[in-house]
């Protein structure tokens, strides 16, 4: 697992979503409830950018055709039979933090 440094931890003003970099990767991260999530940013129904979307009920809802992902889990709403990627976050001192596997952690 790599971890990345994705936002200061000054920069925590809850409610939020937003799209940030860890590495080469687009995560959205999302902050609700003094939580904060880390999930892919490309919705599985049709490739939307869902960190344009807005949250609902402890979910990530897409702005293109309303599915709606668990924030937690990354579960898709019962009927929809997907769910989308989520990222281990870390708060540290310095800031917040996403881990990604590396390929060789697949081994
Ligand atoms: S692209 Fe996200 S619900 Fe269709």
């Amino acid at each position: 697992m790599k971890w990345y440094k994705v936002l200061n931890t000054s920069d925590l003003k809850y409610p939020f979503i937003t799209k940030v970099k860890a590495g080469s990767k687009n995560i959205c991260l999302v902050g609700v409830d003094g939580e904060t999530h880390a999930l892919a940013t490309k919705c599985p129904h049709a490739g939307a950018d869902i960190s344009q979307g807005w949250c609902k009920d402890g979910k990530l809802i897409c702005p293109f055709h309303r599915y709606s992902y668990d924030i937690k889990t990354g579960r898709g709403s019962p009927g929809q039979g997907d769910y989308i990627q989520t990222y281990p976050v870390e708060i540290r001192g310095d800031g917040v933090y996403v881990g990604l596997k590396s390929w060789w952690d697949w081994s």
